[in-house]
């Protein structure tokens, strides 16, 4: 289903919406903050959406089914159809292999074409799915088993040939691969045969093409993962070559970790290769972005911007895509939330003086900095957002717009109230 242009044109900003943004313009003026150049950031801003996040809950978790969910990859590209008109702030997806394999390619092209959509980078998921039982055990790319190895090898090979016929340009790699018990793997044969097999992917990539290593501590593996952290994970996007760099996954750290300054990192070295968006509590518990932490994502947007202006890592070399995983509720309804709280924290970070900032951090100034940095945090920044959503095409209120519009429900009609993807 589509919005028609009319529906779009009757959510009209209010009086309301009019008055915060005066107050807010007149806040950068005296701030001296370009806030055409802000609004216009924003609009650039835009997020890729996970095939596998159209639907009720991803592989681990098969919860309660929300009704009129997408069937098959066309389904989920409409899906992001009707986020992009309601928020102006996703142009593309991210397609999982073998949970979204697309039936006709010429009919998902055309779609995608239609909807003004891109094929973001390609997902060569390895973990214990229906296809890929063997994965389990000993896991894939690094598999202590030859002909193990070399079928997930052609599963990633496979993966690339697919994203080279929707246009996608770039291959995330997760391994689910490690083990259970002390002593039931050789930690460094697992880290070469992982290296081995990544470097037969890496070559077989066309050469405008990049890849980007997810790394995650434990799970589903208890003991041991082969690629556990962003230093590792480093290494071996090192080993590799120019293209391979480290794909964060904010869910995928211990408690406490100092994400911003893996961030920061790894943009010193230029090896940032783009984000998942979620939040987490214990572990990878993929809850939705800021749902949680939200601080902690406004901080590690200050980094990604200060190491774009220092020349650290130019920002156009990342990417960002959405990966959490909605089990009980309206999976659009999260989305649109998600793709707004990111866009917050982003817009707040863009308001930090980071003259005032730098010249704390040359004298070690604490409290001041903590100053400089919670002003920005605390101002309200919806106004902007809604703004640069409403200039751009959008609706000042997605998430009332989407239930004013009845649109789960026109989707519960038109697909049933069974629907889903059959792979789940
Ligand atoms: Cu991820």
């Amino acid at each position: 289903m589509r919005i028609s242009e009319d529906q779009l044109a009757s959510f009209s900003s209010t009086d309301f919406h009019i008055r915060s943004l005066d107050l807010l313009r007149e806040r950068f003026s005296k701030h001296n903050l370009n806030f055409e150049q802000v609004i216009r950031k924003i609009q650039e801003f835009q997020i890729a959406i996970p095939s596998a996040a159209l639907g009720n809950g991803k592989a681990k978790n098969k919860k309660s089914r929300t009704g009129g969910e997408p069937r098959n990859l066309n389904e989920k590209l409409e899906d992001i159809g009707l986020l992009q008109q309601l928020t102006c702030k996703t142009n593309s997806v991210s397609v999982y292999i073998p949970w979204d394999m697309p039936e006709d390619y010429k009919e998902v092209k055309d779609l995608a074409n239609e909807l003004n959509l891109e094929f973001d980078t390609m997902n060569s998921t390895s973990s214990q799915d229906q296809n890929q039982k063997e994965y389990a055990k000993l896991g894939s790319l690094g598999n202590p088993n030859k002909a193990i190895r070399e079928e997930a090898i052609a599963h990633n090979e496979e993966v690339i040939n697919i994203g080279k016929k929707l246009g996608s340009r770039g291959l995330t790699v997760w391994m689910a691969d490690g083990s259970n018990f002390p002593g039931q793997a050789k930690f460094r044969s697992t880290l070469g045969w992982t290296e081995e097999s990544l470097r037969e992917i890496y070559e077989f990539m066309p050469s405008d093409w990049d890849l980007m290593l997810e790394y995650k501590p434990y799970e589903p593996n208890c003991y041991h993962t082969v690629v556990p952290d962003w230093g590792t994970s480093s290494m071996l996007a090192k080993r590799l070559g120019a293209r391979a760099k480290v794909l964060v996954d904010l869910g995928n750290h211990l408690p406490k970790t100092n994400i911003e300054q893996i961030v920061a990192t790894l943009m010193y070295q230029n090896l940032l290769a783009g984000f998942h968006f979620n939040d987490s509590k214990y572990g990878d518990d993929d809850l939705n972005p800021s749902s949680v932490k939200p601080y902690q994502l406004f901080l590690i947007f200050c980094e990604l911007i200060g190491g774009d202006q220092d020349g650290a890592q130019a920002w156009d070399s990342i990417s960002w895509m959405i990966d959490a995983s909605y089990n009980t509720q309206d999976p659009l309804v999260d989305l649109i939330q998600a793709l707004e709280a990111i866009t917050i924290a982003y817009t707040k970070a863009m308001l930090v003086d980071r003259k005032k900032l730098q010249e704390c951090q040359q004298n070690g100034e604490g409290s001041q900095a903590q100053e400089i940095l919670q002003m920005a945090y605390l101002t309200d920044v919806r106004p902007l957002v809604c703004e640069a959503r409403v200039r751009a095409g959008g609706v000042a209120e997605p998430l009332e717009a989407y239930r004013i519009l009845m649109i789960r429900n026109k989707l519960v009609h038109e697909r049933g109230v069974k629907s889903y993807n059959s792979i789940f």
